[in-house]
């Protein structure tokens, strides 16, 4: 048997993925695992690809993108998310996956130090364990899952080249307190290490504003966002980056050599979900839905029995089970087979995060989602 790369040799599949499988063929089940968006793309997105694919948009484009969709996301970048970028500052990806891969490969590697607050998206781990750094997790603080600053900072010094964090946070829907994200910046121009700030649910804000790092400096920052979550888009493929003009030069050639550029007919029905108002309408639209889910999901949870609190952004709730002495997998397993509910265990996120779970109340209707509760609330009756 011919034997893996040492890079991946204790990688495993992530615990998001892992639950999907044994998910697969419960019958009855209602899903808050995965973070996919049940509505539709909006129509004009849709129709624009299809157009796209007519006009002959099948080829390679660009390496980091077409002009057009490049100018309108710095535009998009500068009013939205207060960052002064410009389109040679950005790099259009094959989603935000690819974008925290190609960044981690382009400037990590064995010897060095990334940092990950946790709790945090499986992906970061993973990608940064296959580039051979040590990853260092900093659980953020219990109770309100902000940053913990001083841990970071003690734990910062010159092996330290990345720091992965992720705001709106998934699985807490935290938006970090501006002051700290300011903090940070200093802390990775003074140290010089990388910020890699996910952002891919920066749309999808509730009471609080969106909070983005490179709004206080784009030095040593690289912002991630994309289409998936917000325009439902999950399938599409299709995310971008921002940095500085060296940084995104230096990441470019890595981009170029592992998919060319992302494809054509959908960089084009992107930028029409960039520019076009019913597209952003949509937007509005869906994150007012989410809400909504948000506003009952929590209450009824933390009626049965599982404190959680109110998530300021993305579409996850993320539920304290410490009080049932079981481990998080042994609870989402547990619950899987009694409830038929699907959702994820905390641990998949962190170490440190063993004693939660997490519901997405993105791909399951109002009606679902009651019943679902009904069902949990049974079994914790019974616990
Ligand atoms: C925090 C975070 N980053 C990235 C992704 C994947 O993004 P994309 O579909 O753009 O690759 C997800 C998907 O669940 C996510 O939750």
């Amino acid at each position: 048997m011919v034997k893996v790369a040492s890079g991946v040799e204790k990688i495993k599949l992530s615990g998001i993925e892992e639950m999907n499988e044994l998910a697969k063929k419960v019958e009855g089940l209602i899903n808050m695992g995965q973070g996919k968006p049940v509505f539709k793309t909006p129509l004009p997105v849709i129709n624009a690809a299809k157009k796209a694919l007519d006009e002959g948009h099948t080829k390679y484009t660009l390496s980091r993108g077409i002009e057009e969709l490049r100018v309108a996301l710095a535009n998009k970048m500068r009013d939205y998310n207060k960052i002064d970028a410009t389109p040679e500052e950005i790099l259009v990806t094959v989603g935000v996956s690819e974008g925290i891969s190609i960044s981690l490969m382009t400037y990590a590697e064995r010897g060095d130090k990334v940092i990950i607050p946790t709790p945090s998206h499986p992906f970061f781990r993973i990608m940064a364990e296959f580039v051979g750094a040590d990853v260092v997790e900093v659980p953020c603080k219990e109770g309100d899952f902000s940053l913990d600053i001083e841990a970071i900072e003690d734990i910062v010094d010159e092996r330290t080249k990345a720091m992965l964090i992720n705001v709106p946070n998934n699985p807490t829907g935290k938006i970090y307190d501006g002051r700290q994200l300011k903090s940070l910046q200093r802390m990775a121009t003074n140290q010089d290490f990388l910020v890699i700030s996910d952002e891919i649910y920066d749309y999808i804000v509730f009471e609080k504003k969106h909070e983005s790092i490179a709004k206080y400096g784009k030095e040593n920052i690289i912002t991630l966002s994309g289409f998936s979550k917000a325009y439902s888009m999950t399938g599409w493929r299709i995310g971008y980056m921002h940095s500085t003009e060296d940084i995104i030069d230096n990441i470019l050639p890595i981009h170029n050599s592992l998919v060319v550029s992302a494809p054509d007919f959908i960089q084009v029905a992107a930028l029409k979900a960039v520019n076009d108002e019913t597209s952003l309408n949509f937007v509005k639209a869906t994150t007012e839905e989410y809400r909504k889910r948000r506003d009952f999901v929590v209450k009824r949870l933390n009626e049965i029995g599982l404190p959680s609190n109110l998530p300021e952004g993305a579409y996850y709730a993320f539920s304290d089970i410490s009080s049932y002495r079981m481990d998080s997998l042994g609870f989402a397993k547990f619950l899987l087979k009694v409830a038929k509910v699907l959702c994820v265990p905390g641990i998949s996120f962190g170490k440190d995060w063993d004693g939660y779970v997490r519901f997405s109340f993105a791909d399951v209707p109002q009606s679902d989602l009651s019943e679902a509760m009904d069902r949990i609330e049974k079994v914790i009756k019974r616990m």
